[in-house]
């Protein structure tokens, strides 16, 4: 599949993007060891989500849905998984895979995890270590890489552990490991990352202590089933934020939208560019505050982006490059070599879409150096970009097109439907000019 972005359009009109992935994530995996039933709305549909819910039914647990983004989850309370007949495959989805290997770490079965050719190459060591530390028989290929082995034999070992990079992923793993351990099994992070994991344990009734950047809890509780009402995901809304700002005379409000305080770095770093972004109507559901956004046209500038405001923004930078070269000035991100290890190596891929589009944007190895074009009208010119089969690469291309002088044709965007499966839909209904090609 492609997508021909062409040029010009506007957007307008009030929407919501898809649920939150991270939550929808761990409304199927802690409604799977509650006790009870466990009633979801606002269910991302898309694959990776997808991928954590078929592999827990491998497992056993009797899932209803997902109609409509409802999904029912009959828990089996924390020992009650089974041992599931092959691989578990999930697909694109790093977050199945890593937040799995703390769950399985539990079990007294063994299970293999793959994924697709992009997860392949990502790296699990970072999962694997903690995990061994815990007395879990951990295996991978050379590398760290995928698939994962984990030989679960139902004695964990409680640990205190401090987290290596800033990792919600890895910090979610260790504090699964945890339930299933035998005392208190803290995490210590170098700077904030979601706490979805934290405030959802704590919906479930699961005690979970948190004290600055130390997470805690104690193994042998349990869970019980609750209402999940998973909010839309900011990290999609982030694709029309961006969109909205850098179109002419653009006037959209998305609606419902997660505004977790550890989430929220693309409204603050959009607004230090600039963007004219007002926040209103801000409720809180289910444990997650909630709001609706207004977004208008602006004129970006350049900025050196904060360095407190990277880890929570780590999905959006490669739009953020795109609103980047569309401010006036430069542009400068570093200390976000995370972003190398991801769905894609998000630095080297946006760089070089980026210059083929006309835009002087130099890798470095931790960031990016850009040079905005704001000043003119049409900032990029038309052509084919590679968006090695990462969906946020995909779309945010196809943000740029707002701003192209000619049609940008975005190559491999299947995995658009791992996180925002009616994009082109929702792009069209607010006024861009994307197509979807079959080829
Ligand atoms: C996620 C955490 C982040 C993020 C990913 C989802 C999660 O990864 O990039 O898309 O749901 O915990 P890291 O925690 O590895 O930075």
């Amino acid at each position: 599949m492609k997508f021909l972005a062409n040029p010009g359009g506007t957007l307008s009109g009030c929407f919501r993007v898809p649920g939150d992935k991270s939550i929808s994530h761990r409304s199927i995996m802690l409604g799977s060891i509650a006790e009870g039933d466990t009633h979801v709305s606002g269910f991302l549909e898309g694959d990776d989500a997808l991928a954590t819910l078929n592999a827990f039914k491998a497992m056993g647990v009797s899932i209803e849905g997902p109609i409509d983004g409802k999904v029912i989850i009959h828990g089996v309370g924390l020992h009650g998984l089974k041992a599931p007949e092959g691989e578990l495959y999930v697909g694109n989805s790093g977050t199945s895979m890593r937040l799995l290997a703390g769950l399985m770490a539990g079990q007294s079965f063994t299970v293999t995890m793959t994924g697709d050719e992009s997860l392949s190459k990502r790296p699990m060591g970072r999962v694997a270590d903690p995990l061994r530390e815990m007395n879990v028989a951990v295996a991978t290929e050379e590398n760290g890489r995928p698939p994962l082995v984990i030989k679960g034999n139902g004695q964990v070992k409680a640990m205190h552990y401090d987290l290596p990079m800033a990792s919600a992923q890895v910090k979610s793993c260790v504090l699964l490991a945890g339930l299933y351990a035998d005392g208190e099994t803290s995490t210590t992070e170098p700077a904030p990352t979601r706490d979805h994991t934290e405030r959802m344990l704590s919906g479930f009734g699961y005690q979970v202590k948190r004290s600055g950047a130390t997470a805690s809890l104690r193994g042998g509780g349990k869970l019980t089933g609750m209402h999940i009402d998973v909010p839309a995901d900011i990290s999609s809304a982030a694709f029309f934020m961006v969109a909205a700002s850098i179109a002419k005379e653009a006037d959209i409000t998305l609606e419902h939208v997660g505004m977790n305080p550890t989430r929220v770095g693309v409204i603050n770093i959009l607004q230090a560019m600039g963007a004219r972004i007002s926040v209103i109507n801000e409720r809180e559901v289910g444990g997650e505050p909630v709001a609706d956004i207004r977004v208008q046209s602006a004129k970006l500038k350049g900025i050196e982006i904060p360095q407190e405001q990277v880890p929570l923004a780590i999905d959006e930078f490669p739009v953020l490059f795109v609103a980047a070269a569309c401010a006036t000035g430069e542009t400068v991100l570093r200390e976000a070599e995370e972003l190398r290890v991801k769905e894609s190596d998000r630095i080297q891929v946006m760089a070089d879409g980026l210059v083929s589009l006309g835009i002087d944007a130099r890798p470095t190895d931790d960031g990016i150096i850009i040079q905005g074009k704001g000043d003119e009208e049409e900032v990029f010119c038309g052509g084919s970009v590679e968006s090695h089969h990462d969906h946020r690469i995909a779309m945010s291309f196809s943000v740029a097109a707002l701003r192209a002088s000619e049609t940008i044709e975005i190559l491999g965007t299947d995995n658009v439907a791992t996180s925002f499966p009616n994009f082109v839909a929702l792009a069209q209904q607010a006024g861009m000019n994307l197509e979807q090609v079959n080829d």
